[in-house]
């Protein structure tokens, strides 16, 4: 075969890639085209053979003319391709209708922190008493936490409360109490306040976490009584727990409350039949509360002679605990979504 043949049959072919190729209506045909025509083994390539039979300065001459229709076949298929999506795009969007019986996509939400959640429903119910919210910082002197309320120093009931020492006689509160002291400072009676925090006690098991929360109340007013102590703790525990439910007050000690009381309630999980969670007793402990001693009073500038108070302390955790009958602390701390979920 001469040059001149091979190119007029080039061209041809050409002619007839070029046709296929427009008519191609979807990309598997394109596909195959380009296999036909552009493969290993398709029919522009097979011109290659011809080069033995031509003269060898014209072989070179081959070579480009058998790439320039490779490229030429090429662009072709790729502007053909593009019509092809295109006109899918087109048609799809044509096609596709905007359902407005669809359910709307509900967006991911956060919820709040059981512990949030029962310091909350806490303090809803002192607040709907009449009660004001005070607060105190969590790094605290020792005359406020110990000194102010009646531990002396080195009296063995400091030992009750294992501290965690912070510098120069400042610790991390362990409780709430010191709030009381540092509210009388600042305002002059009658005082009826509740003290929500977080406080810290070198302690750590399944119902002890280091870090922890309290609510502090105080009630300063004249001719206060353990009888009005307890009637307010009683609407306060069946507010929590449930309308009947019994609450009992036992004889404790606190050096900042005389006398000092601990508050039991009727067991809510056996109706107190005696179960695991009330160690057989059917009542279950939820507070430590007492009357305001004297010296808090004068440490806090208040006259004990003309005014009383009594006061209270509940753990958040504990509350929460028995609420949903938890029985580990620390899942309150660990982050797990499939724990907190439970609470939505
Ligand atoms: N502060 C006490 C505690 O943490 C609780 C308490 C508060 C007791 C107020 C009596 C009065 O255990």
């Amino acid at each position: 075969m001469s040059t001149e043949t091979v190119w007029a049959k080039l061209q041809s072919l050409m002619g007839a890639a070029i046709d296929d190729i427009n008519k191609a209506a979807d990309s598997s045909i394109l596909t195959a085209l380009e296999k036909k025509y552009l493969g290993k083994k398709g029919e522009v390539q097979a011109y290659m053979q011809h080069m033995k039979e031509l003269p060898p300065e014209e072989r070179p001459k081959l070579g480009a003319l058998v790439n320039d229709v490779r490229g030429k076949i090429e662009s072709k298929i790729a502007e053909v391709s593009k019509n092809i999506e295109n006109a899918k795009l087109v048609a799809d969007l044509k096609n596709r209708r905007l359902d407005l019986s669809l359910p709307g996509r509900i967006p991911a939400c956060g919820a709040e922190h059981p512990l949030q959640k029962t310091q909350r429903e806490i303090e809803d119910i002192f607040l709907s008493m009449g009660f004001e919210i005070a607060r105190g910082p969590q790094g605290e002197w020792d005359y406020f936490n110990f000194e102010a309320l009646n531990f002396p120093e080195d009296h063995p009931a400091r030992d009750m409360q294992d501290t965690l020492m912070l510098e120069n006689g400042a610790l991390l509160r362990t409780h709430t109490s010191p709030v009381q002291v540092r509210t009388m400072l600042s305002y002059a009676p009658p005082i009826r306040i509740i003290a929500p925090g977080t406080v810290y006690r070198r302690d750590d098991d399944v119902t002890h976490s280091p870090v922890f929360h309290q609510v502090e109340g105080l009630h300063i007013e004249k001719g206060l009584n353990l009888t009005h102590l307890r009637g307010i703790l009683e609407l306060f525990a069946q507010s929590l727990f449930g309308k009947n439910t019994k609450i009992r007050l036992r004889p404790s000690f606190f050096p900042f409350t005389e006398p000092s009381v601990e508050v039991d309630i009727a067991c809510i999980f056996c109706g107190q039949k005696g179960c695991r969670l009330c160690k057989q007793t059917g009542w279950i402990e939820i507070l430590g509360a007492g009357m305001v001693d004297p010296n808090v009073l004068k440490a806090g500038h208040i006259d004990p002679e003309i005014w009383s108070g009594w006061a209270f302390g509940v753990g958040i955790e504990r509350v929460a605990m028995l609420l949903h009958g938890i029985s580990d602390i620390r899942l309150f701390f660990e982050s797990d979504l499939r724990f907190l979920r439970q609470f939505r």
